[in-house]
């Protein structure tokens, strides 16, 4: 019996995948370090985990809205507008199943099969897949500023076509970490106005700002918001990557397509996942903001020990929790069929026990991605452990 097209075309998630192998050697008792996964290492706050038990003892276990319970978006709005500038309304926002599923309902709202979707590289692993998924083709416009990887109108002027349907933008980005200044955000958002676009503004990682905070694209205009379909959630800012809670924020006639098809893949996501970020959002901004610092240290702390390994380069993030350092240099020193960082994470896994992602996931093979989910000494053993695997190859 033959499977669905698109179970050829659609790659499985590397960073899943990754983890997964490191999951199972943890399991047979050896002490790896995971570095590979996007998931703060923190608990969900207290008072926050409270209210999925409050929930249910209150028997709130049945189906609810499709767009989310009220109380999580009017609370998704404060937050909107207290923190970036942004007046939405209830009707306005629809909570899915964790940003992924915001960023695959909003696409299947905009885009039809054929369309291009612009991504800039390097992006997350999922977006290509999950524009396949939907139909369409995924067109990589590469930043010429290949320091900051920072994607600019003229690099995106390049690959912008007559099926250009749509622009998913990621600030702060997953991998490369980079943060758009309002300046650069502007020019984002006035380029999809002229050329028509939509404009998905993935901002997961908001919090995760070490250096300038992180602007809003939709906050630039109000013809940009309107075109803007900003995705986040609470994955990241509040370490609740099982709970399964994202969102999206656009215009009303947005936000009801988008709701039509969350409501046959999946109605909404569990209510008591929903109550849990609703008192996150209300009740813990202090233990949120205290988890940030600690994040921030640990960035200097990798990027301090990243600076004594041979031969390699990095670009230095200014947000979200990742580093991308360039391996290129040891291209010749592993043997590889194929894609060279696979190779390359594959040993550094099986040899030092840590896992970390090839960057090929990310459209940057000479590259791997770090992520800097463990307490400090804990990423200090694993750049150890790394640096003495490179001095080996030598
Ligand atoms: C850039 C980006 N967007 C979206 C997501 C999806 O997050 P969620 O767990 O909310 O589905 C991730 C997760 O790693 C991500 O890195």
């Amino acid at each position: 019996m033959k499977l669905a097209e698109r179970t050829q075309h659609v790659a499985g998630s590397f960073t899943i995948g990754i983890s997964m192998m490191a999951r199972e050697m943890m399991s047979q008792g050896k002490d790896v370090l995971n570095l590979s996964v996007g998931e703060p290492d923190f608990k969900v706050p207290e008072r926050a985990k409270h209210a999925a038990v409050q929930a249910l003892e209150l028997d709130l276990t049945k189906y609810d809205k499709v767009p989310g319970v009220l109380e999580l978006r009017e609370a998704i709005c404060d937050k909107l507008k207290t923190e970036n500038g942004l007046d939405y309304t209830p009707d306005q926002i629809v909570v899915s199943n964790g940003a992924k599923q915001a960023i695959m309902n909003t696409l299947l709202a905009v885009m039809d099969p054929g369309d291009e979707v612009l991504l800039p590289v390097p992006y997350w692993t999922s977006y290509p897949e999950i524009v396949k998924l939907c139909g369409g083709t995924p067109v990589y416009a590469v930043p010429v500023d290949t320091v900051n990887y920072k994607v600019t109108p003229a690099d995106l002027e390049k690959v912008v076509s007559e099926k250009t349907r749509i622009l998913i933008f990621n600030n702060p980005s997953n991998p490369a970490g980079t943060v758009y200044n309002e300046e650069e955000v502007r020019a984002i958002g006035e380029f999809c106005l002229e050329k028509g676009l939509w404009l998905l503004s993935d901002e997961i990682y908001e919090k995760f700002c070490f250096v300038d905070p992180c602007f809003s694209v939709a906050a630039t205009s109000p013809e940009v918001k309107d075109i803007t379909i900003v995705v986040n959630g609470l994955s990241k800012s509040v370490a609740m990557t099982g709970l399964r809670v994202g969102y999206t924020a656009s215009n009303t006639k947005i936000a009801t397509a988008i709701s039509k098809m969350q409501s046959h893949l999946t109605s909404h996501t569990s209510t008591l996942s929903q109550w849990v970020g609703h008192d996150a959002l209300r009740y813990c901004g202090e233990e949120i903001d205290a988890q940030i610092d600690i994040y921030r240290r640990r960035r200097e702390v990798m990027l301090k020990k990243l600076k004594t390994l041979p031969d390699i380069t990095f670009l230095e993030p200014d947000g979200a929790f990742y580093v991308m350092v360039d391996f290129g240099a040891y291209r010749d020193k592993i043997e590889y069929n194929g894609s060279f960082s696979v190779a390359l994470c594959r040993r550094i896994l099986e040899e030092t026990e840590v896992a970390i992602v090839p960057g090929i996931a990310f459209g940057l093979d000479n590259y791997a991605r770090i992520a800097y989910v463990l307490e400090e000494k804990r990423l200090e053993e694993g750049l150890e452990r790394i640096e003495k695997f490179l001095r080996s190859l030598k």
